[in-house]
């Protein structure tokens, strides 16, 4: 992994070299070592477009290790669900519930196709939709539910696919963060009808951007290829199962490039090291930053039992926003890059254009002032971890 020398540099004095951490990055976009080799092979095949030989391992991959029966690289998650919203064949005024606490790619892919999005409020101790006030949500415009998978941690999905069951719905799990992560068992985004992954460059494996789509139902599969290309049958026709394609339906772009998937493939043959790598950086934060919650000055992330989560994001509560404001400010003074998200949705414009919360903001808005993200890549230094938690502990210290 080529040194991550940017935010270090080198100071010599007594013959001797030191290194001085000039700022500790939020996030470092994956990297594992053969991620040109397999680019070049890439352009070697004189394959760049989507649906080449790295696409379909990468694919594969997710096939075998979700046991989904069909999955489908997208340019992006957003893309992911819109070709999820596109499946559902969405009638204008039909309703979609989602938390408010998420990125806003979750609710606009299904405002594209016409939908009104029911906000409903969180769980503190996740952060993930509270799966009690789902059914109060529900009108007979309802179509689906958007569960999201904050921080890889799973949302309660047994309690999500009764609901979905008894009431006809489909479940569509924002599963942008959740790659590798597990709820009793099953991998995240493999638990509902569709479920839909990330490879930004912030997640834990990346090809830039990318994405991808799991589709439970077999029967959907040629739909779901026909939608990522452009609404044809050109996946068929490649495959010479129809002797020219066609436009079969809407549909639009969403089939990445092969240089993308041959980047993430790299990273999905060595999956586990970085998932290793990432759970012991993630252990070091919960263990060192332990005192302070036992103090009470702070609150640590709350895995539920049945999850195997992927250590996504560590992040810690602050007392309040104002106090959150203050360490933000301390961290970056001693070059530490802590961030926060997100704006709740049903407070923004097009939120409040779009949809309409139901019942009371109780945790959604208090929560997301108090919570802020700190450094965790692929590769975090020990020494580099060990900063921030000294400068966390030092602000409480003051
Ligand atoms: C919960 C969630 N959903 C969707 C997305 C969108 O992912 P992408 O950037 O791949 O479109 C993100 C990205 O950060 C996310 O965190």
């Amino acid at each position: 992994m080529p040194e991550n020398r940017e935010n270090t540099c080198f100071l010599r004095a007594n013959k001797k070299e030191f290194r001085v951490n000039i700022m500790i990055k939020f996030n470092v976009p994956p990297y594992i070592g053969n991620e040109e080799n397999y680019i070049k092979e890439a352009i070697d095949n004189r394959k760049l477009c989507g649906d080449g030989s790295f696409t379909k391992k990468c694919n594969k991959w997710f096939e075998e290790k979700t046991g989904s029966s069909k999955v489908l690289l997208t340019t992006s998650c957003t893309h992911a669900t819109e070709l999820a919203a596109i499946m559902l064949d969405l009638k204008p005024g039909d309703e979609v519930i989602v938390p408010s606490y998420t990125f806003v790619s979750t609710a606009n892919a299904f405002v594209l196709q016409g939908a009104k999005i029911v906000f409903v409020d969180i769980r503190p101790d996740t952060m993930n939709i509270d799966e009690k006030l789902i059914e109060d949500a529900i009108t007979d415009k309802t179509r689906a539910i958007v569960p999201v998978h904050y921080a890889g941690v799973a949302c309660e999905m047994d309690a999500i696919m009764d609901i979905a069951k008894r009431h006809n719905l489909a479940v569509i799990e924002d599963a942008a963060q959740g790659v590798m992560s597990q709820y009793k068992g099953k991998a995240l985004g493999a638990i509902g009808d569709f479920g839909c992954y990330s490879f930004h460059e912030t997640k834990n494996y990346s090809m830039g951007e990318g994405g991808a789509i799991l589709i439970k139902n077999p029967d959907m599969a040629l739909k779901a290829e026909i939608i990522r290309e452009k609404g044809t049958n050109r996946s068929q026709f490649f495959r010479g199962q129809v002797d020219k394609y066609t436009w079969c339906s809407k549909g639009s772009s969403y089939l990445p490039s092969e240089l993308n998937a041959a980047y993430l493939y790299a990273q999905l043959e060595q999956a586990d090291k970085i998932f290793d790598d990432r759970i012991n950086s993630w252990n070091k934060y919960y263990e060192m930053l332990s005192p302070l919650r036992d103090k009470g000055y702070i609150e640590l992330p709350f895995i539920p039992e049945d999850c195997v989560h992927n250590a996504h994001m560590f992040y810690i509560k602050c007392k309040n926003l104002e106090e959150r404001t203050a360490l933000t400010e301390f961290l970056k003074e001693r070059d530490i890059l802590a961030v926060f998200h997100y704006v709740p949705l049903h407070s923004a414009p097009a939120g409040l254009q779009f949809g309409r919360f139901n019942g009371e903001d109780k945790y959604t808005t208090k929560e997301s002032e108090r919570l802020l993200r700190l450094p965790l890549y692929y590769g975090l230094k020990d020494e580099d971890l060990m900063t921030v938690v000294k400068a966390v502990t030092d602000f409480y210290a003051r």
